[in-house]
């Protein structure tokens, strides 16, 4: 297991960091773009630290934060009573033992599931027997998380076509539970989406918080993007130098360099690569490993 092998220094400068990156702002409204890194890309442990731990469970943050790791990515979802969780598939199969205690349910589609449903399930057991009993958390619960390991939240609306309105209900969820103050837009939170409308409409609702679009937009269609976003965040594959220059050439939703986030980057070679490039951030299941390649 990786926790046994974590630098204390390396964990404590990298919080330390993470204290001092710098905010800005330009928009009315808009207290500030939040922090992200100038001194190297900021490594974001996808869906948690989940090379290590079970994607989207509280285990995978709270080891996130043992390694060092201010940034965690999620992917937020709707049940069929309006709850929100967090879970990547729109299926509860794959990560859950949804099948086994709900037999006849299937294709066990989150949205056809209530939250009391949802909560009687072993998120865990799947990744191994050391995180059975683990659940799928409510986003309520994964941001009082965050918020208590004093980590930053990339949330993604997954899949919004099948939620529609979600965006209402995540705001919702995120200013009840203190998240849409001028502390946490300023410094800890970036909400993206594949779903371009998706983005849009956080925008709109909360001109002030960062946004990511998910995905590799045409260069010439970048500016559109830019009306609406801070960040566009590719799939690494898809990524060359040339593009991500053309994207900082442009200035996103608050006036600051549009950035580029870039997923999923788990080997060494591909973080020195994506690094060359000059990307702003790194979303990996390895944070560990991207960490070690490019210095931080
Ligand atoms: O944050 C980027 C990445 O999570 C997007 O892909 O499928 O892992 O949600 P996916
Ligand atoms: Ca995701």
């Amino acid at each position: 297991m990786y926790a046994r092998t974590v630098s204390a220094t390396a964990a404590a400068l990298l919080g330390v960091t993470a204290l001092l990156l710098p905010g800005s702002a330009t928009q009315a409204a808009a207290p500030a773009t939040p922090a992200w890194s100038n001194d190297g890309p900021a490594v974001i442990a996808h869906r948690g630290a989940s090379a290590y731990a079970p994607e989207n469970t509280l285990a995978a943050i709270d080891l996130a934060d043992r390694m060092g790791f201010a940034w965690v990515e999620n992917d937020v979802q709707r049940t069929k009573d309006g709850e929100l969780v967090v879970v990547h598939d729109d299926s509860l199969a794959r990560t859950t033992n949804v099948e086994q205690l709900f037999p006849g349910r299937s294709p066990w589609k989150i949205k056809d599931f209530t939250a009391a449903e949802i909560a009687t399930l072993d998120a865990g057991s799947w990744f191994g027997s050391d995180f059975a009993g683990a659940r799928v958390p409510t986003l309520k619960q994964y941001v009082n998380r965050v918020e208590r390991n004093h980590q930053k939240l990339l949330l993604e609306i997954k899949k919004p076509e099948l939620y529609p309105g979600i965006e209402k209900d995540t705001l919702r969820v995120l200013g009840r539970e203190g998240w849409l103050n001028r502390h946490h837009v300023k410094h800890k939170l970036v909400i993206q989406s594949f779903g371009a409308d998706s983005v849009k409409a956080v925008h709109a609702q909360r001109p002030d918080i960062t946004t990511g679009f998910l995905g590799t937009p045409a260069v010439a269609d970048l500016p559109k993007y830019a009306a609406f976003t801070d960040q566009i965040n590719p799939t690494h594959t898809s990524l060359t130098a040339d593009y991500v220059a053309a994207v900082h050439k442009l200035k996103g939703a608050h006036g600051k360099q549009l950035k580029v986030n870039t997923w999923t980057v788990n080997t060494t070679a591909a973080a020195v690569r994506v690094h060359d490039f000059g990307v702003d951030g790194i979303i990996t299941n390895n944070p560990d490993v991207v960490r070690d390649a490019v210095g931080r």
